[in-house]
C-alpha cells in the first residue's frame, strides 16, 4: 500500500521527537502492509515552517537508515498545509511541497471557514494547477455538520483523503459517522494513515481498508484508496474517479449559525417546546 498522510520526521513537527521513534514508527507501518509512504509534516503559519531543504534533508537521512537495515520502504517528501491565503504564493516560490512533487496537495481545512471563500481558495489554486486533496474531512466541523460540503469541494474538482483510524471503533463518535457517510457517498477516494507516533496514533491502514471494503461492498473499490489512485497520485496522473453521491437533502447550515453553534454550542438553535 501507499500512504500519502504522515507525520514520520523526527524534530519538524508534532511527530516523533528522535531517529528511534522514526525508525519505529516505520516498523509499525511495514507491518501494516505499506511499501512507499509520503512524509508530510505541518505547514501551520507561525507554528509549524519547517524549511523545504530541511524536510528533503530528512527524509533523505531516513531512506538511508531504512536501507542500512533493510527495511522495505520508501519515503517520499510531501506537506499537509494549512489552507490560508499565503499558500499559492508559497507553493509558486516552492516554499512548501505538494505530494512527491506532483500537482496534488494535501489541505487541511480551517475548523470554520466562510464557504465561499473556501470554494474561491480552492478555486485559485485549481487556477494556479494544483489539486487539492482535503486532509481527513470526516475531522473537520463544518462537513460533520454537512457532509454535503465535502461532496460539493469534490464537485468542484477537489479530491477528499480519510484518516483509516477514522472508521474504527476507537475513533470519537462524530469523526466516525463522518467518516463512514463521506466513505457511503464516495466524497473521499483516498485513505492514509496521519500516522504521528508508535502509541498516540499509530498507523491504521490495513484495518481501516477491511472497514472501508465492508461499507464500499468492493474489496476492489476500496483497494483503489490505498494502491493504485495514491500511485497515480505520486505518478502526477490524472484520476479516474466515481461521481459522489448527492446529498441526502440534509439542510445546509450558513456560516452565522455555524459561528452560533461555535459559541453556543450543538444546542443552538434553542426550540420552544422541546422541555
Ligand atoms: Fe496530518
Amino acid at each position: 500500500m501507499i500512504d500519502i498522510h504522515s507525520h514520520l520526521l523526527p524534530k519538524i513537527d508534532d511527530g516523533p521527537e528522535t531517529w528511534a521513534e522514526s525508525l519505529e514508527l516505520c516498523r509499525l507501518m511495514v507491518e501494516q502492509g505499506i511499501r512507499t509512504v509520503v512524509a508530510t509534516p505541518h505547514y501551520w503559519p507561525e507554528v509549524y515552517e519547517p524549511q523545504v531543504g530541511l524536510i528533503e534533508q530528512r527524509v533523505g537521512q531516513l531512506n538511508q537508515l531504512l536501507g542500512s537495515r533493510h527495511m522495505d520502504l520508501t519515503v517520499l517528501g510531501g506537506q499537509e498545509l494549512l489552507f490560508c491565503p499565503e499558500l499559492r504564493g508559497l507553493l509558486a516560490k516552492r516554499q512548501v511541497l505538494t505530494l512527491n512533487d506532483s500537482r496534488y496537495l494535501l489541505l487541511e481545512l480551517p475548523q470554520l471557514a466562510v464557504r465561499e471563500q473556501l470554494y474561491e481558495g480552492l478555486f485559485q489554486l485549481q487556477m494556479a494547477g494544483y489539486i487539492p486533496i482535503i486532509a481527513h474531512p470526516e475531522k473537520n466541523r463544518m462537513i460533520q455538520r454537512d457532509p454535503g460540503l465535502m461532496v460539493e469541494l469534490v464537485r468542484k474538482g477537489g479530491l477528499g483523503q480519510l484518516t483509516a483510524s477514522s472508521l474504527l471503533d476507537s475513533a470519537p463518535g462524530k469523526v466516525r459517522t463522518c467518516a463512514r457517510d463521506l466513505v457511503r457517498r464516495q466524497a473521499v477516494q483516498l485513505m492514509a494513515s496521519d500516522a504521528h507516533s508508535c502509541k498516540g496514533r499509530p498507523p491504521r491502514l490495513r484495518d481501516g481498508l477491511g472497514q472501508a471494503e465492508e461499507l464500499l461492498k468492493s474489496r476492489l473499490e476500496a483497494e483503489r484508496m490505498v494502491r493504485e489512485r495514491p500511485e497515480e497520485i505520486i505518478q502526477d496522473q490524472t484520476l479516474r474517479l466515481p461521481e459522489p453521491k448527492k446529498d441526502k437533502g440534509r439542510k445546509k447550515e450558513g456560516v452565522l449559525t455555524l459561528l452560533c453553534k461555535e459559541v453556543f454550542g450543538e444546542r443552538f438553535p434553542a426550540r420552544a417546546g422541546n422541555g
